[in-house]
């Protein structure tokens, strides 16, 4: 089975906001992305507007030539915006404020019928709904509950660890990832994959599709998006042969 790579290009938009000024421009580094070989484009629009913007969406909604992934908290205000704005994909985060980046997985078990009313919703807009979750067996059982077609585990942990606590991590990765598919869920991956870390899940079998991000723009300072992109791109894909 292939395996998908989507771009997260927040970054591209934190370079920008960094100076308030109108360049680089997300539009043209997701459209340069797919035309490398990404296979979606991923970006979160947070509820503070650190980097993505209302604008950028909407522009990229009508640009992009593969996938929108829309990453988002689950309020109000996000659903009424991916209602409108229709990505084909959405994946629901924990937002905090504080917070540099996504720093783990949802809660799902504590807001189950919230979830599955958010679920419904946007799934009656026909948008394909992601729940990001940690490899936890009763976030997953709780994401197939609230009717939740696809999962992004949450691979931060597993990035993070290193020697015999990154083997750990790999293994809970692995279990779920199988146990996520046995019942009948897709699985995607991501948050803090690397050129170094990558090729382990990128091997999981099940696993549908990888967003990465930081890794592939800071590269891109010294390669170019481009090459950077591509060697993303080819590193999953011979991961999987
Ligand atoms: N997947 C999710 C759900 C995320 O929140 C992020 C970070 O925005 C990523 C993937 C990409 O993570 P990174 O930028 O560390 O590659």
């Amino acid at each position: 089975m292939s395996i998908y790579l989507g771009i997260n290009i927040d970054h591209i938009a934190t370079i920008r906001q960094a100076r308030d000024a109108n360049y680089p421009s997300p539009i043209e580094a997701a459209l340069l992305c797919e035309k490398s070989g990404a296979d979606s484009i991923t970006l979160h629009l947070r509820e503070d507007r650190r980097h993505i913007q209302d604008a950028d969406v909407k522009i990229l909604r009508n640009q992009l030539t593969t996938k929108m992934n829309l990453e988002m908290a689950a309020t109000d205000e996000m659903i009424a915006i991916a209602r409108k704005i229709k990505p084909q994909d959405c994946c629901l985060v924990p937002e905090k404020r504080e917070e540099l980046t996504t720093e783990g997985g949802l809660d799902v078990v504590s807001q189950i019928p919230r979830m599955k009313d958010v679920c419904l919703c946007l799934g009656e807009s026909h948008i394909i709904v992601s729940l990001f979750v940690d490899a936890q067996k009763n976030q997953i059982d709780a994401a197939r509950e609230c009717g939740s077609p696809v999962i992004e585990l949450h691979t931060g942990h597993y990035a993070n660890a290193t020697n015999e606590a990154q083997l750990t991590e790999l293994e809970k990765i692995k279990t779920m990832t199988t146990y996520a598919h046995s019942i009948g869920l897709q699985v995607n991956a991501g948050h803090g994959l690397t050129l170094e870390n990558t090729t382990a899940i990128a091997k999981l079998p099940e696993i549908v599709e990888l967003n990465i991000g930081h890794s592939i723009i800071a590269r891109a300072m010294f390669i170019g998006l481009e090459a950077a992109t591509c060697e993303m791109k080819t590193l999953i894909l011979e991961a999987r042969e």
